[in-house]
């Protein structure tokens, strides 16, 4: 006798469509109108990265001519640079279903069970997060990745027994922001490792006069140039400010997005000329005045500046050293000159 999906499930005690949902929810009302009207769809339409995105076009094309599944793909780099519409255009370009979930809310093994066992052959899994993935799910994921095997144990005590389920031929397409913290044997077994990096001004531009054509916005080339100069690097925000400047046009009646009005708008909701929010620049007053321009440790910054470490080290930080705001040492972040210059006040004599 076979053992099926039901009875695994059931072993586990897991009721199945309940599993799936908790696992895979559906997005909120607000996501999916908003990020998902403004998302690429295609390989075509998706802005910049040129090398990744020449690379997947191979990858995809390689698995389309073997008519295969496509190699598990994990996508790294900072919160809203396009991992997870990376995982949606590798679905659609493959014609192929995707379950999207993620490693916090992933807890459970019979959770991924159910997960996996719903799969098409095909289908694309996508999780996002993957570096907090537990280590017992990592373990059943490890089988199921390389060899298309479910391996679990069921029953408890004297009882317990395993059993080995075949997978449906599925891609896992995992996301991480923080990809220096996942596991080196969950690494390994990716075929193929994207990083994204931030997006120069003139993509970004052509991020928000794609996204400004899609919500019926006009927008003048010069207006969607200062909006992607202010948005740190980072398509979400560009559509954020995009959306926020059109806001202000509308209630002050100013037409289409001019570069002045993309200016005065942006000022006005708090994004200065570098695209530094109040959190930017809360973390580089507290380096600069607070500090004093000494070496300050993460948790330090995180208590001051009111934000979780995570948050500062994956949201803010990149950009920060990007720009040569802020810089990593042994001992802690430290302001730079171009800090002190940004927030118009005078360095220290001995600072590098
Ligand atoms: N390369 C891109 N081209 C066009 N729009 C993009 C691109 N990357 C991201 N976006 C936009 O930014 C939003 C956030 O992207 P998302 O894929 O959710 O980022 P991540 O998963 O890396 O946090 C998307 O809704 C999309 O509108
Ligand atoms: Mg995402």
């Amino acid at each position: 006798m076979s053992t099926g999906r039901r009875d695994v499930l059931a072993a586990l005690g897991e009721p199945v469509d309940a599993a799936v949902r908790a696992v895979a929810p559906a997005a909120t009302e607000d996501e999916r109108t908003v990020e998902a009207t403004l998302r690429p769809r295609s390989l075509d339409e998706f802005v910049g990265q040129p090398q990744l995105r020449e690379h997947l076009r191979i990858v995809l094309n390689a698995a389309r001519a073997r008519g295969q599944a496509v190699d598990h793909l994990l996508f790294a780099g900072p919160p809203g640079l396009g991992k997870t519409s990376l995982a949606g255009i590798v679905a659609a370009e493959l014609g192929v279903g995707l379950r999207i979930t993620s490693g916090p809310i992933l807890q459970r093994v019979g959770d991924l069970a159910a997960l996996l066992t719903d799969l098409q052959d095909g289908d694309v899994l996508f999780i996002d997060e993957i570096h907090r993935l537990g280590k017992a799910i990592e373990e059943v994921l490890y089988p199921a990745m390389e060899d298309g095997k479910l391996d679990l144990m069921v029953g408890k005590g004297p009882q317990a027994r395993s059993i080995r389920l075949d997978l449906p031929a599925f891609t896992l397409i995992g996301a991480t922001t923080r990809i220096g913290l996942v596991a080196a044997p969950l690494r390994d077994r990716f075929g193929f490792v994207g990083r994204l990096d931030l997006y120069e001004p003139r993509e970004l531009a052509d991020v928000v006069k794609r996204s400004a054509a899609i919500l019926g916005v006009e927008i003048a080339d010069e207006g969607a140039l200062q909006i992607a100069g202010r948005s740190r690097g980072t398509p979400r925000i560009a559509n954020r400010l995009l959306r926020r400047v059109r806001d202000f046009v509308e209630v002050r009646n100013l037409g289409a997005i001019s570069q002045a009005a993309a200016s005065e708008g942006l000022t006005v909701f708090g994004v200065d000329e570098l695209g530094l929010d109040k959190v930017d620049r809360s973390i580089l007053e507290v380096l600069c005045v607070r500090f004093n321009g000494a070496p300050v440790g993460l948790t330090t910054l995180s208590q001051v500046v009111g934000e979780e470490t995570d948050t500062i080290e994956e949201a803010y930080e990149p950009f920060l050293l990007q720009r040569g705001l802020i810089q990593r040492t042994p001992r802690g972040r430290m302001a730079t000159r171009a800090a002190y210059a940004h927030l118009g006040l005078e360095a220290p004599a001995d600072l590098l």
